[in-house]
């Protein structure tokens, strides 16, 4: 798809917590303007919006998502509905060529991630996916460090999505659901498999999960482990839960045959690596590196900078996202986040359930040949 100059108009389905977030994220991108909105009912979606910190004055409202795909000044459709709607929106944005900004999760099944990828492979049309965490600057961090070599080739890799998440949450009447929410890593823990992907650089082969419940409420397991072969030689984990007692928690350990990383710390063992040098090669402002000590007193190294410390969606660093998706479509090239990138994990993600509801069993990867 050729360049775009001007201004990009914004449509958006789902008015609710994560949508607001956006909304902000798109009026201060000076190429972008929200041109309408789609909901179920229009006080509700207008109130909403603005009590999760949206200015939706002015703003046209519909209840009909084809006005969406019909509108000639929407070029962009931001779609952040519940789970089970986003593959059948999806689909049809990229069938009127609007670009799109796809929450997770993409597809809940293999059915619709298949729908999905062969939608925007015909329309042509840029997207991306909100795994919103490669825009935090320590998770930005955890993969530079990996992608210039300072941890070496990576050997093991662990990310986990700990957060409790209970009735207080907007989206509590959908997300319970299990043919709304499906899963507790279709709905939350995707960020971590994600991450883990993304940060060690390797792809699943192979995964192995276990799953149990603690928390009431949910019509789904509430904590999942999954054990899974990365690339030829290494293995990884995910824990993703909201069983347990502690706040907000997003893991991040990369360890590598020269140095690890766990959480805010690297260590290393044979050959040191000097302060100096990484803080003369940090890419990164917003990332400050400190002296430190290990356990045992040997030495470390303290990354400081905004950890992915909340899971409240008024935090998330969308602007890089939307910044991201505006400049592709600009420049006519694709994002490095599309809804082929993230098929990848969500395939990780459905064989994981599946591997968990058949006790343990493991299943290659990938699902989809392509
Ligand atoms: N990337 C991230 O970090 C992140 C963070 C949070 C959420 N999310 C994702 O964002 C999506 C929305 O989550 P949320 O937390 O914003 O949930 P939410 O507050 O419940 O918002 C969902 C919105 O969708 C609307 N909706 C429900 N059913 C609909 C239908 N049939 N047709 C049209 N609209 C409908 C709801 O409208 P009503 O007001 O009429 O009910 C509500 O405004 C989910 O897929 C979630 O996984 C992502």
């Amino acid at each position: 798809m050729a360049r775009i100059e001007g201004t990009l108009g914004v449509g958006l389905v789902g008015t609710g917590w994560v949508a607001a977030s956006h909304l902000r994220a798109i009026e201060a991108n000076p190429h972008t303007r929200l041109r309408h909105i789609c909901g179920r009912q229009e006080a509700r979606a207008r109130d909403k919006l603005t009590r999760f910190g949206a200015d939706v004055s002015g703003v046209a409202f519909t209840r009909r998502y084809e006005d969406l795909l019909e509108a000639p000044d929407v070029d962009i459709i931001v779609i952040a509905t519940p789970n089970h709607l986003h593959a059948e929106q999806a689909v049809a944005a990229a069938a009127a060529k609007k670009h799109i900004l796809l929450e997770k999760p993409t597809g809940i099944d293999v059915r619709e991630l298949v729908r999905i990828r062969d939608a925007v492979r015909r329309a042509r049309v840029r997207t991306i996916v909100s795994f919103v965490l490669h825009y935090n600057p320590f998770v930005r961090f955890a993969h530079w460090l990996r992608e210039s070599g300072w941890l070496g080739t990576i050997r093991y890799a662990r990310f986990q999505y700990l957060s409790r998440v209970l009735d207080g949450y907007p989206g509590w009447s959908w997300v319970k659901r299990a043919d709304s929410g499906r899963s507790h890593l279709l709905a939350a823990g995707c960020h971590a498999v994600d991450a883990l992907r993304w940060c060690s650089g390797l792809e699943p082969t192979e995964v192995s999960a276990f799953h149990t419940r603690f928390t009431k409420g949910y019509q789904w397991p509430t904590s999942i482990v999954l054990n899974v072969k990365l690339g030829r030689k290494a293995i990884g984990q995910v824990v993703s839960s909201t069983d347990f007692m502690m706040p907000y928690t997003f893991g991040v350990e990369l360890m590598g045959d020269k140095a690890s990383m766990v959480d805010g710390l690297l260590f290393w063992k044979d050959t040191p690596l000097s302060l100096v040098a990484l803080r003369r090669a940090n890419p990164f402002p917003d990332v400050a590196l400190h002296e430190a000590t290990a356990l045992d007193g040997s030495p470390a190294i303290r990354i400081e900078c905004d950890m992915p410390a909340s899971a409240d969606a008024r935090h998330h660093p969308f602007q890089g996202e939307i910044d991201e998706l505006v400049d592709c479509i600009r420049e006519g090239r694709e994002s490095h986040l599309n809804v082929f990138d993230a098929q990848k994990t969500m395939e990780v993600c459905l064989a994981a359930d599946r591997s968990a509801a058949r006790d343990g069993r493991p299943v290659r990867l990938p699902l989809i040949r392509s």
